[in-house]
């Protein structure tokens, strides 16, 4: 459709501008001639300038044929009665008014348009964060606890797509729970968000599918409408590094301290110790055997003797001092601890089976007190293993990480849950004649050497400690 504009103001620019911007789709308009009296009216000039025709009276749109609408911008009613009367037939015209009217239509759907984008670039941006920049699980949850929106990450977690978890209900997704969170120990976060109107945090104890615990840090925020709470949004966080790092840190921390202080009372007690054993053992030489008091004496040394293992292991377990160490052979420290417990094991009818692989390195280590630590877990698994039962003790290479592996097996009573994390105390023990200090001591020895020790059990099926050494024995001096 070619456009004539009687009246070459600044609405008469404005309209040769969007019309060369916009793509129409029903009509395709074109102003192809711009008429006013001024020669330096900014239409005119515009026309000008792409080449249109241009005129200061209107009068020669009448004699040309290519116009099929002639547009009266002047707002000037006695000009487009004069327009109405002498143009063709087959040309329309629309008035100053008319033009304004769909002028302002025209900037209404525009500005919905403006909003439109805006709100795709918020969404957009939005996404982005959600499923791009945040490390945490997102969801957006109804006051229905009905899932309104799930992150990849979360997405990729579950192993599902957001389409068969938008709508179901969110302890049905992330806990294969029928009701709702409740409890001292998994409390709903948004339960809590909703009664305080204000953020809230938690955190929840998962297993995963080892049946290791994981836990989640759980933030939740409100979302409001009309002042109401109508759902919220819900991060959660895998901080089970940080409890892990936490509680390591912690056991370090009481090892050191009860480290020290035995340190102290053991030079104390050993001294007097060894005057009450000789003493005892002098007179009783003076005794016949069959002398009553002969008996008690001997109990008396026994008994101080006992005193003066439980010294020796705490000075042990106290000997925080670093490590003397050689690029040493793991399997033969492993054979000789394997050959000073073995009668122990032989006692209560437990056999002994071992497997090294052949691709072991030497390992930077303090030989003595590895062999320390090997025994205490040997001895441990005997100790634990009923007659028939056996103990596999195991080495391996792990070439990616350069670690050494050791584990020590057993088809014994096994440890319950409740008591996995205190077995490493100093002085926790279940056991009568026990001292507690055997894991304590090849605890703080691993940790001397760069290394870690884990233990994996299950009450009645047995027990599995597993050492982890880095061949450079954790000094990256060495070698
Ligand atoms: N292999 C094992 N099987 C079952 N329980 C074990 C095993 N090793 C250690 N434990 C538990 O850990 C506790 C602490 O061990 P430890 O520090 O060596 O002290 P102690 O042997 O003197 O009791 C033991 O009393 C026992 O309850
Ligand atoms: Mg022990």
């Amino acid at each position: 459709m070619n456009i004539a504009v009687v009246g070459g103001g600044h609405r008469c620019r404005k309209l040769i501008e969007v019309i060369e911007k916009h793509t129409f789709y029903a009509i395709n308009p074109k102003i192809v001639a711009v008429a006013d009296e001024k020669p330096d009216a900014p239409g005119l000039l515009r026309a000008k300038e792409k080449g249109l025709f241009v005129t200061q009276d209107y009068s020669d749109f009448f004699d040309r044929d290519d116009i099929d609408l002639i547009v009266e911008l002047m707002g000037n009613n006695r000009i487009y009665n004069d327009i109405l009367h002498r143009k063709k037939e087959s040309v329309r015209a629309i008035d100053h008014e008319t033009a304004l009217l769909f002028w302002e239509i025209s900037r209404v759907s525009n500005m919905h348009e403006v909003t439109h984008q805006a709100l795709q670039e918020e969404m957009a941006m939005s996404d982005m964060v959600m499923n791009e920049l945040l490390e945490e699980d997102v969801l957006t949850i109804g006051s229905d606890y009905r899932i309104q929106d799930i992150n990849t990450n979360l997405l990729n977690k579950l192993g599902l797509e957001a389409k068969e978890v938008i709508g179901r209900y969110c302890y049905e997704i992330t806990h294969h729970q029928q009701v709702p969170c409740s409890g001292e120990d998994h409390p709903c976060p948004l339960v809590q968000t909703r009664q305080t109107r204000k953020p809230s945090k938690t955190t929840h104890v998962h297993l995963d599918k080892n049946k290791n615990e994981i836990y989640y840090l759980i933030s939740c925020y409100p979302i409001f409408k009309d002042g109401e709470v109508t759902g919220a949004i819900e991060l959660s966080r895998d901080i089970t590094k940080d409890i892990t790092l936490q509680k390591v840190m912690m056991q370090q921390e009481k090892l050191a301290s009860v480290g020290r202080l035995s340190a102290g009372v053991a030079h104390e007690i050993n001294n007097p110790l060894t005057t009450i054993l000789t003493t005892a053992m002098l007179i009783q030489e003076d005794v016949e055997k069959d002398h009553p008091i002969y008996q008690d004496l001997e109990l008396i040394a026994n008994e101080t003797l006992r005193c003066r293992k439980i010294v020796t292991s705490l000075l042990d377990f106290a000997r925080q001092t670093n490590p003397e160490r050689k690029y040493s052979n793991i399997k033969k420290i492993l054979t000789e601890s394997i050959l000073l417990t073995k009668k122990q094991a032989a006692f209560s009818d437990v056999s002994v089976i071992h497997r090294f692989s052949d691709d072991i390195p030497d390992v930077y280590v303090d030989k003595g007190q590895l062999q320390q630590a090997f025994i205490n877990l040997i001895l441990n698994a005997a100790e634990a293993t009923p007659a028939g039962g056996t103990i596999a003790i195991s080495a391996d290479f792990a070439a990616s990480d350069k670690t050494v592996e050791i584990s020590v097996s057993d088809t014994g009573e096994g440890i319950s849950s409740d008591k996995t994390d205190k077995i490493f105390d100093p002085f926790f023990t279940t056991k009568e004649k026990g001292t507690g200090l055997g894991l304590a001591i090849t605890h703080g020895i691993i940790e001397r050497h760069g290394g870690t020790v884990n233990v994996r059990s299950r009450p009645g099926e047995g027990t599995t400690f597993t050492i982890r050494l880095p061949v450079n024995g954790g000094d990256s001096d060495a070698r």
